[in-house]
């Protein structure tokens, strides 16, 4: 489909593939009809951090995102990253905004509305730094015209909750490297990544809270669909973060080694809620990963050729990658036990218990 009225940017947010952020939509009457009634009292808790908001004040850019940024390292590959971090963080301004609209519960609601502040700031705050560049992307288009990817509720949880939270360990990771080696910093906006991934920390906080308080979503089965997700996640990242080698040099970081920090400790975090997560300290794990990267890279190479010589090649190295994921899914999880159980964040607090009430709030 032609859009010639559209900057290059937004035509380029537009497109689906397998491994671009989405948006997503679901079924809200389910959502409405959960029962949270068991657990009122822990979501008024993370319902007033929320309301507290931390980051009022803190996505304002400075004179320093005003410089000229025209012969920056991997100019292009890092505008790719503020359009997908954009995108991503547009869409889930919008899902938490239909939850507003659909959801009875006031609780929920308030969360969700909070947390649609949060991303819509993110998204505002990625899209001036991209027009900063002369960069247009154009949010309300996007919103229009971008194909919704339908999942069911439970599925929502268990996705939105990696991503949250992968979120926060792909951001805390950066920024803790360029605090350490500060000459990497190639833009402004890595140093405001520190108090943004706690709003991402927070939110996935949210989900967890979602998820405890329906006890059948973490067990039977719905293991399987842990697995699955746990493995879809990090396999996207993983393959997505190796086609952009560049630009994780440029930062000062090889990808791989960033890669498997960030599945580690997101791998790690995730067993706060989940009855088992990926054995990503077995060696066949990130060799299987590995082997995917390659086939991956190989089908790259093939680019746009449409010959069956070329067809033949892709469709086998497309089942190659499946065979190794398949691999990688049915190797033996790790069960979380209370003692490998993930306790919480330094500067986060859990859920103190209904005397949260009479405590006074923290300061900023
Ligand atoms: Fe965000
Ligand atoms: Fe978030």
């Amino acid at each position: 489909m032609e859009m010639p009225e559209l900057s290059g940017t937004t035509r380029h947010a537009l497109k689906e593939a397998i491994l671009t952020p989405r948006f997503y939509t679901t079924d809200f009457d389910q959502i409405d009809r959960l029962k949270i009634d068991r657990m009122r009292d822990e979501f008024e808790w993370i319902r007033a951090e929320f309301e507290h908001d931390y980051n009022k004040k803190h996505f304002v850019r400075n004179e320093e995102f005003l410089a000229n940024f025209d012969d920056m390292p991997e100019r292009e590959p890092f505008i790719e990253f503020l359009e997908r971090s954009c995108t991503a963080e547009f869409s889930g301004c919008l899902l938490y905004a239909e939850m507003v609209k659909h959801l009875k519960d006031p609780t929920l609601r308030a969360i969700f509305k909070y947390m649609s502040r949060d991303e819509g700031r993110h998204a505002g705050f990625l899209n001036k730094t991209m027009a900063d560049l002369n960069v247009a992307l154009d949010l309300s288009v996007l919103q229009k015209r971008k194909k919704y990817t339908h999942f069911k509720p439970k599925f929502i949880f268990y996705a939105t909750y990696l991503s949250e939270k992968i979120g926060y360990a792909r951001y805390i990771t950066i920024y803790r490297h360029l605090e350490k080696s500060p000459e990497w910093i190639i833009h402004p906006i890595f140093k405001w990544f520190e108090q943004w991934c706690n709003d991402e920390y927070r939110h996935g906080e949210f989900f967890s809270m979602l998820m405890r308080s329906q006890p059948g979503l973490l067990s039977g089965l719905n293991r399987n669909w842990i697995r699955f997700f746990l493995l879809a996640v990090y396999a996207t990242m993983y393959l997505n973060d190796a086609r952009r080698s560049s630009f994780y040099a440029a930062l000062g970081l090889n990808w791989r080694d960033y890669d498997q920090r960030v599945l580690r400790l997101c791998n790690d975090i995730s067993s706060q809620v989940y009855p088992v997560t990926l054995p990503v300290n077995n060696p066949q794990f990130f060799r299987n990963l590995d082997a995917c990267v390659e086939y991956d890279s190989q089908i790259s190479q093939l680019g746009g050729r449409k010959d069956p010589i070329a067809m033949a090649q892709k469709a086998r190295l497309s089942s190659a990658i499946a065979t190794r994921l398949f691999a990688t899914y049915r190797l033996p999880p790790m069960t979380t036990t209370e003692v490998t159980r993930w306790k919480g964040l330094e500067g986060f607090p859990n859920y103190p218990g209904p005397e949260w009430r009479t405590k006074t709030v923290t300061a900023d």
